[in-house]
């Protein structure tokens, strides 16, 4: 059964926590093979199901969504981890594209200061339909750095580094991929795009990769925040529960990963120095697998105020927050707002020598796989308290501000951190509900939490 876009089918007429009281458990599907699944195995009262069995709650991948979505009838209280057409905002070209168009709407409606809190992102153009524009834009800054990304591959694949057109005309010749990854550029695999849209690019942060490979040509941060003398950026948690009206949670854990090797300038053709994608990272000779290649974000967020001061760290964290709300607004009207969907998205942020955060794109569905104990505890901890969030046991209110780790970002407007506070941003003391990089005393919140909720229920019952 096909079904419309836009349009949300109803379930058999039971609310929500009627229909949900009468199923002894929950049902879920996933096709991955980490983390994940070792928190929706301990998750009680969550069954596995297989094959073609029916299922409550579905961690798909997104080539899964691309090929059966329209076509799967879903339950109301049934529930799946992707928005329809996520590469919106996942896909880097078609990000860049939303961005540039939401700038323009805001210049036009709120003048060119509102419009400015849209510059962060580097300077980017579409390979090669926008390659005049590009070349244009090359000749009138000779001498940087740019780099060239497939717009739908993951893990580093297919980039490389060029300062002169010469590369370019390389990659034209269809030679890409040569310099950075020449051991790890894959074939394009055969798939044709979606009729009447964009096409998808799969999840834990591997992409699908299209016939033609369209590449963005993005000037590169040539400045970027050095801790000894290495380059990093930043992986961050978002996770969107509805776009219309939009409702956002940001997570308080999330990592920097670190190149292996220090930054230099003088060889564009490393990738060790460049990139700092873990499945880069970890190839390297240098890697230590025991000592890995992160930083806990609490732990960089203390080095930073050590260095610069608290007022500092504040600045280039609520510039950060700036990136996640206006990323998710430049998609809001773009994207199926489908009650069904909920979506985790991992952002990756270079910070440059300013303190300056930058956005280099937005990931489907990060990776689940972990690289060190560590990391095993941030994904599990994170995913649990994803499932809280998407609440298939409906246990919330709906007017929780802070779940486990998750705290309410936006709800349709910015949260505020105070309690009872209005949620409008006024003019005063607002500050927002956002603790990026602060403690995530998660166990003691939720036990705290879901306490408070088992007796509102016992007093109301
Ligand atoms: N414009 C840029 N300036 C500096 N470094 C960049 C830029 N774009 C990407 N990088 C580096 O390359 C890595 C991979 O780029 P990214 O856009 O995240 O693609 P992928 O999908 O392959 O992860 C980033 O993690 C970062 O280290
Ligand atoms: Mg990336």
């Amino acid at each position: 059964m096909s079904r419309p876009k836009n349009q949300n089918y109803k379930g058999h007429g039971l609310s929500k926590g009627k229909e949900r009281e009468q199923r002894a458990s929950i049902r879920f599907k996933t096709t991955l093979m980490n983390t994940l699944m070792d928190v929706l195995r301990h998750r009680p009262g969550w069954v596995e199901v297989k094959d073609e069995g029916d299922w409550d709650f579905y961690w798909c991948d997104v080539s899964w969504l691309r090929e059966n979505f329209d076509h799967t009838y879903m339950d109301e209280h049934m529930r799946i981890s992707h928005f329809r057409n996520h590469y919106e905002l996942t896909r880097k070209n078609y990000m860049v594209k939303n961005l540039k168009r939401f700038r323009k709407q805001l210049e036009r409606e709120a003048g060119k200061l509102e419009a400015a809190k849209c510059d962060f992102f580097p300077k980017t153009f579409e390979m090669p339909c926008e390659y005049h524009l590009f070349v244009e834009e090359f000749r009138k800054n000779p001498g940087i750095t740019w780099i060239m990304k497939p717009v739908a591959r993951s893990q580093g694949k297919g980039i490389f580094l060029f300062r002169r057109l010469k590369d370019i005309m390389d990659w034209r010749k269809g030679t890409a991929g040569k310099k950075l990854t020449s051991s790890e550029a894959q074939p394009a695999r055969s798939a044709v795009n979606p009729p009447g849209g964009h096409d998808a690019r799969s999840s834990d942060d591997q992409k699908d990769e299209i016939p033609v490979e369209n590449y963005v040509a993005q000037r590169y941060i040539e400045n970027p925040y050095l801790i000894g003398g290495r380059k990093f950026d930043l992986r961050v948690y978002v996770l969107v529960m509805s776009y219309i009206p939009l409702r956002a949670w940001l997570y308080r854990d999330g990592f920097a990963r670190f190149s292996n090797t220090r930054f230099t300038l003088s060889s564009i053709d490393d990738q060790y120095v460049h990139l700092t994608n873990v499945a880069v990272q970890k190839t390297s000779p240098d890697y230590h697998p025991k000592k890995g290649c992160k930083w806990m974000i609490q732990r960089f967020r203390q080095y930073l105020a050590s260095k610069h001061g608290p007022e500092a760290v504040e600045t280039l964290f609520s510039d950060m927050d700036n990136i996640f709300i206006r990323s998710l607004q430049s998609v809001q009207k773009v994207i199926i707002s489908d009650k069904h969907c909920f979506e985790l998205y991992g952002y990756d942020i270079l910070i440059d020598q300013d303190l300056k955060p930058w956005l280099l794109e937005v990931n489907a569905s990060p990776s689940l796989t972990a690289s060190s104990q560590e990391d095993y505890e941030l994904k599990t901890c994170l995913l649990e308290d994803t499932l809280h969030v998407v609440d298939m046991e409906a246990r919330l209110t709906g007017r929780e501000k802070r779940v486990g780790g998750f705290d309410l970002m936006w709800n349709d407007g910015p949260v505020s951190r105070e309690e009872g506070a209005p949620d409008l941003s006024g003019m005063g003391n607002f500050v927002t509900n956002t603790h990026l990089g602060c403690v995530n005393d998660r166990k003691k919140q939720l036990r705290q939490l879901f306490r408070s909720l088992q007796s509102q229920k016992k007093a109301s019952s």
